[in-house]
């Protein structure tokens, strides 16, 4: 039987990258059968919602979704859709991995970290209200409950990845309780596991992750601190075209790279695709579908070494969206 999954192009470079993401998982060998749907702006006329619930529906049924990105309207306008499916189907823990290939021209060589970063709560809450006509207020919410998960989750990864140490980041010195409550959860899960940890203000982390990301392996975030050090991080391995990600809930997950829409490129051709690539990856290795992962990856380790065969967002890069998919199906 196929493992049905449901596919959400999204909008901006979403169908570029997720059409070539899935061309090539559609050639490795993976039994897959897509439900196609879309969710974002593009749905708003026929559904007077960005996200109609037959979008939720099926990713209820089938349990895993691989997913482009999706537009938000800065400043007013709906809310993400992107947090709102990560909230209603409570998909706690963001998975980012950090991670440098031979042959991509890169800031640091053998970097290979992971982000672990809180999904559902912290400043994403989205609960924020005006104080008359001058002033505004954005509540930040931190739980027991959802520190302790999001801890448990990174060193668990720790150990199914044999990684040697898991680093909280947090800003307890100022946000005490909250951010303190972040900590001390963390704290505390760590004296369950033989794998050490160690917690790093997150201003002093960026820096240290710019200087020295050789010295990470599991990141443990707060949701604003984790979606800013994953950005940020990914300019260590290339660039936002290269980091793949992964939202997971318990029994449920929807596999979505880190980028955003890039309307400044949408439609040109022009998007890299490998992040969406590697995450779809990371879906097929998810959902038990090893041997296609595997072949999928070693056909992208055999393109990065050409550096002519890449996008051209990387150095040397030559190449469309459609035409490096299909350099790495040749490699297949
Ligand atoms: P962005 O990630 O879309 O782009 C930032 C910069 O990186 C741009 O210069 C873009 O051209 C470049 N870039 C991103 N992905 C690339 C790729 N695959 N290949 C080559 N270059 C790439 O971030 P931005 O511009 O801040 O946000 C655009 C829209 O995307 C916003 O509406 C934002 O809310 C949304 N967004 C959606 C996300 C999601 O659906 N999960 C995540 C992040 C942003």
């Amino acid at each position: 039987m196929p493992n049905k999954i449901t596919l959400i192009p999204g909008d901006g470079i979403g169908p570029e990258v997720v059409y070539a993401t899935k061309d090539i998982i559609d050639k490795s060998g993976a039994e897959i059968e897509w439900e196609i749907l879309n969710a974002g702006i593009c749905v708003m006329d026929e559904y007077n919602t960005p996200l109609p619930d037959k979008v939720i529906d099926s990713i209820k049924k089938n349990k895993v979704a691989l997913k482009g990105p999706i537009t938000t309207p800065v400043g007013t306008g709906f809310r993400s859709v992107n947090v709102a499916l990560r909230q209603k189907l409570n998909l706690y823990a963001n998975i980012r991995p950090i991670k440098s290939y031979e042959g991509i021209n890169t800031l640091h060589k053998n970097v290979d970290f992971v982000i672990v970063r809180e999904n559902t709560e912290g400043l994403y809450a989205g609960i924020e209200h005006r104080v008359g006509d001058e002033a505004c207020e954005s509540i930040k919410i931190i739980t027991k409950k959802a520190s302790d998960r999001i801890a448990k989750f990174a060193f668990e990864l720790a150990k199914k990845e044999n990684r040697k140490k898991v680093t909280a980041t947090h800003k307890a010195n100022i946000m005490k309780l909250s951010d303190g409550l972040f900590l001390k959860c963390a704290k505390d899960v760590a004296k369950d596991y033989e794998i050490d940890f160690e917690d790093v203000i997150v201003d002093a982390m960026s820096m240290k992750l710019v200087m020295n990301p050789q010295n990470y392996d599991v990141v443990v975030a707060p949701n604003l601190y984790g979606d800013v050090l994953s950005d940020m991080s990914a300019g260590l391995i290339g660039g936002l075209g290269m980091a793949p990600g992964a939202n997971i809930g318990d029994n449920i997950a929807v596999f979505e790279p880190v980028h955003g829409s890039a309307p400044d490129i949408a439609g040109k051709n022009l998007a890299n695709p490998i992040s969406c690539i590697l995450t779809g990856v990371m879906m097929l290795k998810y959902i038990g579908e090893n041997d296609a992962a595997l072949k999928i990856e070693s056909a992208l380790e055999k393109v990065f070494k050409q550096k002519d065969k890449l996008t051209k967002d990387l150095v040397g890069g030559l190449l469309g969206t459609k035409e490096f998919a299909q350099t790495v199906i040749e490699h297949m």
